[in-house]
């Protein structure tokens, strides 16, 4: 098949880079056109990108005229794009997203302005893959000939993908999350050094709240036309900490069914899904990878693990106090498992599934 034409909405932001690093040379998607605010619309990429990567600016992007987010002027400019990755702020996906979708672009969104609408599938292709069924029921109600699918909050990513094999093989029952999460989760503008240097902060606004109710809808069941929540207590208390990049959280979880640290480790070592089966370009071949050493997950060495897109869980140990308790430790990169790869991995999922 020929590529298919995408664009990046909010393509000079952290994640819109990691869009550009993702898509540079991707077998099924073609770059044809950037986004971002006003201030930055007309003018040249490399004069607007607040550029964070150790790579250059790819050099047929530099100079490319960054457009306005807005569906009319991007087909005017360029006809042939169907597919639209957003890297919004939650605020303009709000307004954005729907335009876009209506006007019959498929959306894979990072924001979370529209994750917990009901109609909306909130996916990771590991583990909801069904979910995406949501968008016939989405087109007939909103009358859109485009949709939009989104991806969870990076924090949420992370654990939801290591929980997901205990969920399938223990059952889960409840469970408590502490976060240690990367500086870059807030966005190039999100924290000033003086803030962060030598520091913890033990609050991110909204973040506990997306942990708690994504989580649910994620590992919830398909039936009929909406998605019943999972029936697991969730509770989180989320830390932004002094780390460039990869969110690490502890999680203690308290199982239905008893299971030795082995067998725990064992079923994550195994855990594969969809997007394995299908070999689908940007999935890790192991979602999961365990760790057998004491000290580690460690965000500076294991947040790259399969380009970014695994989770490293390790420090798998009993719980104490939990009936059938489990506790461990899970690193992943919060701007590619996260983020920009999250929707990559989705778009590709469409395109297996034949809505692109
Ligand atoms: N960072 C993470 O780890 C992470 C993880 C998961 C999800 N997300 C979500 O992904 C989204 C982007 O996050 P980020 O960290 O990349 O933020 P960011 O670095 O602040 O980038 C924001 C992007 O949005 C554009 N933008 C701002 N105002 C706009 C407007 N009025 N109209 C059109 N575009 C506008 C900016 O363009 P200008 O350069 O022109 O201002 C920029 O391209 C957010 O919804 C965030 O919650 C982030």
């Amino acid at each position: 098949m020929g590529r298919i034409g995408v664009a990046i909405l909010g393509a000079t932001g952290t994640v819109g880079q990691e869009f550009i690093k993702l898509l540079l040379n991707h077998p099924w998607f073609e770059i044809r056109a950037l986004t971002a605010s006003p201030a930055s619309a007309g003018k040249p990429y490399h004069k607007v990108a607040r550029w964070h990567l150790e790579m250059d600016i790819p050099e047929e992007l530099r100079d490319m005229t960054v457009l306005p987010t807005d569906p009319q002027a991007l087909k005017e400019e360029e006809p042939e794009v169907s597919l639209v990755f957003s890297a919004l702020p939650s605020e303009i996906a709000k307004e954005a997203e729907p335009k876009f979708a209506e006007a019959g672009y498929v959306v894979c969104s990072n924001a979370s302005a529209y994750r917990m609408h009901e109609d909306i599938p909130l996916v990771i292709p590991e583990v909801n893959p069904d979910h995406l069924k949501l968008i016939e029921v989405q087109r007939k109600k909103r009358g859109w000939s485009g949709a939009i699918v989104t991806n969870p909050n990076c924090t949420t990513i992370v654990l939801v993908l290591s929980l997901k094999p205990l969920v399938d093989e223990f059952g889960v029952r409840r469970l408590f999350v502490s976060t240690m999460q990367a500086i870059s989760g807030a966005g190039y503008e999100g924290l000033p050094s003086m803030a962060m240097i030598d520091n913890v902060i033990p609050f991110i606004e909204r973040e506990e709240e997306k942990v708690e109710t994504e989580t649910l809808k994620i590992l919830g069941k398909l039936v009929g036309e909406s998605v019943v929540p999972a029936s697991i207590g969730v509770s989180a208390s989320c830390n932004r900490v002094h780390v460039l990049h990869g969110h690490t959280e502890t999680v203690f979880v308290e199982l239905e069914k008893e299971a030795s640290p082995e067998e725990v480790a064992e079923v994550m070592d195994r855990f594969t899904g969809e997007p394995q089966r299908l070999e689908l370009p940007t999935a890790p071949k192991k979602p999961i990878h365990v760790r057998p050493e004491a000290n580690r997950p460690q965000p500076r060495f294991d947040r790259d693990a399969e380009g970014g897109m695994a989770v490293v869980v390790g420090r798998i140990r009993k719980d104490p106090i939990l009936e059938n308790g489990i506790k461990y430790v899970v690193t992943g990169h919060n701007l590619i498992r996260g983020a920009a790869g999250a929707s990559v991995l989705n778009a590709e999922l469409m395109v297996a599934h034949e809505y692109l």
